[in-house]
């Protein structure tokens, strides 16, 4: 039988970024609705391992079956994951080949938060899902959008960066956001159906949420989710605003 929701945007225990919040809120919905999933998180340790998973171990510890890879510090989240006492199935592994990381192994939904700009053949990423993906099964996406103006002084630390990356063993150095055109025409090429796009997360909004503690957290995403919503991917998702530094999307693997 399928449960009523329970995670609301504005609960103040949510990651803060908001297209994360906008794939935590799609991973409810798959929860609640159907059988217990099988899920991939490619990249999942990042600066704070679990963020997007915590509220879903704690509701729905039984919904799911969590795999995760990355190529560095899964021992660290590893730890994390036996302290809380939470089963995750963790791999050191490339993005671009998770297919070896889980061999045989297929998933009904992966996920893969904010690693596309630090990969540079980040359409290798969509195919190598695409592989490991189960018939139907979907791949949310979430990634910081190239159109966005970056400060000049940012922009120069990452062209460097970039350079650097070309190096042997810097390959990680690499960043670049994802223009929303390349990405729609690499997810249909690589075999997507693509179900949902949205931006969303304007760069000053996710200043002033990071900075502001709740109730006054609370209000500045209710404000703005409610603006997305009716300016945005959820009543038209090809027209949606362009200055915004993040996007998610959420595409499909024919059945
Ligand atoms: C910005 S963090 C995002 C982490 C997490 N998904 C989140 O949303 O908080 C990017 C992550 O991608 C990982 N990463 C970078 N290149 C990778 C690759 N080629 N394969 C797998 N993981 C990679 C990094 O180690 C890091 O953990």
């Amino acid at each position: 039988m399928q449960q009523p929701r329970v995670l609301e945007p504005t609960s103040a225990h949510l990651p803060g970024n908001i297209s994360k919040i906008r794939v935590l809120l799609a991973l409810e919905e798959a929860l609640v609705e159907g059988e217990r999933l099988r899920i991939c998180d490619v990249g999942c340790v990042g600066p704070r391992p679990f963020n997007l998973w915590e509220p879903l171990f704690e509701l729905y510890p039984d919904r799911f079956r969590l795999s995760g890879l990355d190529l560095f510090g899964i021992e660290g989240a590893r730890s994390l994951a036996a302290a809380h006492g939470w089963t995750v199935d963790l791999r050191t592994g490339s993005a671009l080949t998770i297919e070896r990381s889980f061999p045989g192994e297929r998933f009904d939904v992966v996920v893969s938060t904010g690693v596309l700009p630090v990969v540079r053949d980040w359409r290798r990423v969509l195919a190598s899902a695409m592989e490991v993906l189960s018939p139907g099964g979907r791949l949310l996406i979430t990634s910081p959008a190239r159109s966005y103006p970056e400060p000049l002084r940012l922009r120069a630390r990452r062209a460097a960066a970039r350079t650097v990356s070309r190096l042997p063993g810097q390959a990680h150095r690499w960043y670049r956001g994802v223009h929303a055109d390349e990405f729609q025409r690499a997810a249909v090429d690589a075999g997507y159906r693509v179900r949902q796009w949205a931006r969303c997360n304007l760069a000053l909004v996710k200043t002033v949420q990071n900075a502001a503690q709740a109730p006054n957290r609370n209000e500045v995403m209710r404000r703005w989710w409610a603006l997305e919503d009716t300016s945005s991917g959820r009543e038209r998702p090809n027209e949606v605003p362009t200055s915004s530094p993040s996007s998610s999307s959420t595409c499909k693997r024919s059945e």
